[in-house]
């Protein structure tokens, strides 16, 4: 085989170079020295049995230990970072006539949250992609079972047989033809205006059409007639009990199945999977194992994309790149997954949710992936179709990127339907090892992360690929609500990980390496260390107001330690994200959404799982909405939080940020009417400090409780409960 003098597909760099490496050991070592102070503190100078502040002073040295343990384990994701460089004109060179066949799913779950225009425009996006269209199939799978969906699918499908010529024509991106119609017709990119106008007709009309049918609520008979797919939805099926549907739209194996041009579409197939009301379903979990084995029927690809509906590509040669990965003739093998970053296109100028998370995707991804742990995050990744299915690697056991498919040649199009309906049938995982060995795992609601873990056990090696040009695209979380529920249910998930047998200590022991089995402890242990935020963010403001001193005075050597640490970990924390591309503002509100986090979502996660640990509870998932009004977005848009409802969260939220002006207000007030000696007031000042930067971070808080009159503000019944909380709080003696 030709290699080009061995040139690789794809090369690693490490991101920095080696003298800065070694000046951040050599940091990491010094803070971790304070680290270690800090608790000797906590142990030498605790106050006696019975006398004031002593639990206060145990809570405070228990978070101090959580805080100090993590920061340990997230060093694991910052000693060496690497990023990935795939070349594809080398991979066009060598194989452009044995691309393999890539099988692109994705999932969607309910028509109202996720709109079927918002689902067509990713699955056309995925059929638009610079590939052999013969070797390209797309799979949707409805998990609500909605002939609305359907329908769509099928008007996306006709609207193909333009769209995918024009792209090509002009080379457009995105291809997502909402994302690319959003912008004004630019001359520069070499668009007949002529073409460019109908196609955004035909569009229009198509999306007109489509959401006049979901507002009627019902499809015309006219329109149903026009596909036998109808004819499953009859008026027995409600959406958790209903046959499995799966019909073939394009069938990219028939010359007929050719655009305006005359080219080929690829293949585009609508799957429903069975589901009954007394069966567990599995969440998505289980309608990614019904695709897998869907498609295996159909087009059965060797790599498989996963995208979510919300995620088009924005980058039509994003196949391309993966494959670099895995065709690479030296380390191509032993790829099992390639994992792009969640990146959004709905992101404001400062980030107010904070749902980009540069540092997280720039560096410390990319630094698990240096130690051969990247998270599979369930969309925007490519799998190895052998891999997912729970193979073992094995060097002598090479698997080639060819589709076996004897089964499915020459049959007509009916048998490959009836053949696909019995493998999405709720039985057919009865007694076999789907679920388990095979596919996702079952059983915890973030199964994408186990299932990339027990991948890597099997000793297949991920990749993590970031590049500059963002290659999917989703939408963010417009609502502080939206973002904080998500994270509760991300890091819920992520912590009964930990407590389950797939802890990756345990779980991967001398399967992957040490500093990965951390690197993914990073995610998994959020729950609990909001019991160290929490207490950081109450005790200290409580105490000042009881006149209790919980930190060194200044003028004390141990306060050192305390004020190294603090100050360069933030100053480390800024340096770091400004260098990712974050603005300074971004930064500080991606500060205020930490707190907000370990202080409702992640603390309510470790709460829930603590009760399902003692059997009270289920799993249950709640779908964040996509879609809100125009009011709500406006709000965003001008980087405002919204919070607007009472929810539970806010009433912590609020409650922490009218606690922390009063404890600032009270020990200015101690400061300034000199009533303290020298020492006391010495004492205080960490607390006074404490208490004024997160009065600081809070401070559009305070503009949502007395300020604000809009519908996003935070509601009086959440300010009275915040209110008399604190007062309650600051009355009673705490011992
Ligand atoms: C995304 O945000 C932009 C502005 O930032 C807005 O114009 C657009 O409507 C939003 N799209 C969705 C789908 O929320
Ligand atoms: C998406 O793709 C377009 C061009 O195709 C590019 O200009 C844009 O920067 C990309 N978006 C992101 C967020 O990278």
């Amino acid at each position: 085989m030709n290699t080009e003098n061995g040139l690789s597909l794809f090369e690693t760099k490490a991101a920095k170079g080696g003298s800065s490496a070694v000046a951040y050991k050599f940091f990491a070592f010094t803070v971790f020295v304070s680290i270690i102070l800090i608790w000797l503190y906590r142990l030498i100078c605790i106050p006696g049995a019975g006398e004031g502040g002593r639990w206060v002073w145990i809570c405070m040295f228990v978070s101090e230990i959580l805080f100090g343990l993590y920061w340990i384990i997230t060093q694991s994701v910052r000693w060496n970072v690497v990023h990935r460089i795939p070349f594809k004109n080398r991979l066009s060179l060598r194989y452009e006539d044995k691309l393999p066949e890539v099988d692109v799913f994705v999932c969607t779950a309910d028509y109202v949250i996720e709109p079927p225009t918002l689902v067509i425009n990713t699955v056309l996006s995925a059929m638009s992609y610079n590939y052999p269209p013969e070797k390209l199939s797309i799979y949707l799978s409805d998990d609500g079972g909605s002939e609305f969906t359907f329908y769509a699918l099928l008007e996306a499908s006709e609207f193909a047989k333009n769209w995918l010529p024009f792209c090509k024509k002009f080379k457009v991106e995105p291809r997502a033809p909402a994302a690319y119609f959003e912008r004004n017709l630019d001359l520069q990119d070499h668009v007949s205006a002529q073409e460019w106008f109908e196609l955004k007709k035909l569009y229009e009309d198509m999306k007109s059409r489509i959401e006049t049918v979901v507002q009627k609520g019902a499809i015309p008979k006219e329109i149903k007639e026009k596909h036998k797919g109808f004819s499953e939805w009859n008026s027995k099926i409600a959406r958790n009990d209903h046959q499995s549907i799966v019909q073939i739209l394009i069938d990219g194996r028939n010359p007929n199945s050719v655009d305006i041009d005359g080219y080929l579409l690829p293949t585009l197939v609508y799957m429903s999977r069975e589901k009954r009301p007394q069966r567990p379903h599995h969440f998505k979990a289980g309608s990614m194992n019904a695709l897998i084995r869907v498609s295996s029927k159909i087009s059965n690809a060797p790599i498989i994309l996963n995208l979510d509906c919300d995620m088009y590509s924005n980058d039509s040669d994003a196949v391309r790149d993966a494959l670099c990965f895995f065709m690479d003739e030296k380390q191509g093998q032993k790829t099992s997954y390639v994992q792009y970053p969640q990146r959004y296109h709905n992101i404001t100028k400062n980030d107010i949710y904070f749902s980009v998370a540069r540092v997280t995707h720039q560096i410390e991804l990319a630094g698990i992936d240096s130690n051969g742990g990247t998270l599979y995050c369930g969309t925007g990744c490519f799998h190895r179709r052998v891999s997912l299915c729970g193979m073992k690697f094995s060097e002598d056991n090479r698997s080639e990127l060819k589709s076996v498919k004897d089964e499915i040649e020459g049959r007509p199009i009916e048998e490959l339907e009836e053949a696909s309906k019995l493998v999405a049938n709720c039985s057919y995982e009865e007694g076999t090892q789907w679920g388990k060995e095979m596919g996702l795992v079952y059983g915890c609601p973030v199964e994408d992360i186990v299932t990339g873990l027990t991948i890597q056990c099997r000793g297949w090696r991920p990749i993590y690929y970031n590049p500059s040009r963002y290659a999917f695209l989703g939408i963010a979380a417009t609502t502080l609500d939206q973002a904080l529920v998500q994270h509760k249910r991300w890091s819920e998930g992520s912590f009964q990980i930990f407590l389950s047998k797939y802890c990756p200590f345990i779980y991967g022991r001398g399967k992957t390496k040490l500093a990965a089995q951390m690197g993914y402890c990073v995610y998994l242990l959020r729950a609990p260390i909001s019991l160290a935020t929490l207490c950081y963010a109450i005790a200290p403001s409580l105490c000042l107001l009881h006149g209790i001193h919980v930190f060194p005075e200044v003028s004390s050597l141990w306060f050192l330690p305390f004020a190294y640490v603090f100050v360069t970990k933030y100053a480390y924390g800024l340096a770091e994200a400004l260098s990712c591309g974050d603005t300074l503002k971004s930064w500080w509100n991606s500060q205020r959404i930490w707190l907000f986090r370990r202080t409702t979502s992640y603390f309510f996660a470790f709460i829930d799982t603590i009760i399902r640990q003692l059997g009270f509870s289920q799993t249950t998932f709640i779908i964040t909405a996509k879609v809100v009004d125009d009011d709500v977005m406006k709000r965003y848009e001008n980087e405002i939080l919204e919070f607007g409802s009472s929810s539970i969260m806010f009433t912590i939220i609020a409650t922490i940020a009218m606690l922390n002006i009063f404890s600032f207000l009270w020990g200015i007030m101690r400061v300034v009417l000199a009533a303290e000696s020298t020492r006391a007031f010495q004492q205080f000042i960490p607390s006074i400090i404490l208490s004024g930067l997160l009065m600081m971070i809070n401070i559009p808080v305070y503009q949502a409780l007395f300020s604000r009159n809009d519908k996003g503000r935070i509601t009086f019944s959440v300010l009275w409960k915040s209110v008399i909380i604190v007062s309650v709080a600051s009355l009673l003696p705490i011992y």
